[in-house]
């Protein structure tokens, strides 16, 4: 069976008190840590950009995965390597070249990711399999924390876990996991739960490890 690793969104963090959040997470078991960069353009909405990620990136040793929900994300792709991150994703439609986004995150050095929002059909990321070293399936439309997990993307993650083989992808999930869904995404063929609010508002409780680990044990 697959190791689990559960990333949470410092989205949902508090961003007056980033850093006391980073280490706040990383003392209570996060695996990876996720950060959700939106340019209002490609998302409704802003969040922040490569200069904060560079600011916390010290905080910790985890993975930092960065989910790039900016388009075009070609010309900043440098900027978040530099910054510290270890995983770059972004959208499949962000771009009409998403191969040459994908080479460039390698060229990069960084591990590449793919997202693809809900709308999006598998098939998106057929050609690419080998470009990739993640899959980030989004369970809610891109954009804003606490939204309700879409049902329909149960199928597509079984799908791609198939299309995934026994290559050395990962496959993330992202928007609405809860520990009372974490179990079936996980069943379906996910590997890598994202969680922001889930995390730092479980059950309206600020107990981050427990937030962490009843996620882990669902
Ligand atoms: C949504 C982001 C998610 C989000 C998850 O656009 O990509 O990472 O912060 O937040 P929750 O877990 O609250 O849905
Ligand atoms: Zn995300």
């Amino acid at each position: 069976t697959r190791e689990i690793f559960i990333a949470p969104s410092i989205l949902a963090a508090d961003f007056a008190r980033l850093g006391e959040e980073i280490a706040a997470i990383d003392k209570a078991g996060a695996d990876w840590i996720h950060c959700d960069v939106m340019d209002g353009h490609f998302v409704p909405n802003i969040s922040y950009g490569a200069d904060v990620i560079k600011a916390i990136r010290p905080l910790t040793k985890k993975v930092f995965d960065v989910h790039l929900m900016i388009a075009p994300a070609d010309p900043y792709l440098e900027a978040f390597a530099k910054a510290g991150a270890d995983v770059i994703t972004v959208h499949a439609e962000a771009g009409v070249h998403l191969d040459r986004s994908l080479q460039a995150v390698r060229a990069l050095g960084k591990q590449a990711g793919v997202s693809l929002c809900p709308a999006t059909p598998e098939h998106a990321i057929e050609y690419v399999l080998d470009r990739i070293d993640l899959v980030l399936v989004m369970t809610v439309n891109p954009g804003f924390g606490g939204q309700s997990f879409l049902e329909s993307q149960l199928a597509k993650i079984g799908r791609i876990r198939t299309m995934i083989g026994n290559r050395p992808i990962r496959l993330e999930v992202d928007g609405g996991i809860t520990r009372d869904n974490a179990a079936a995404v996980a069943a379906a063929g996910a590997d890598t739960l994202v969680a922001g609010s889930a995390v730092f508002r479980g059950n309206s409780s600020a107990d981050y490890a427990g937030n962490i680990a009843a996620i882990r044990i669902a």
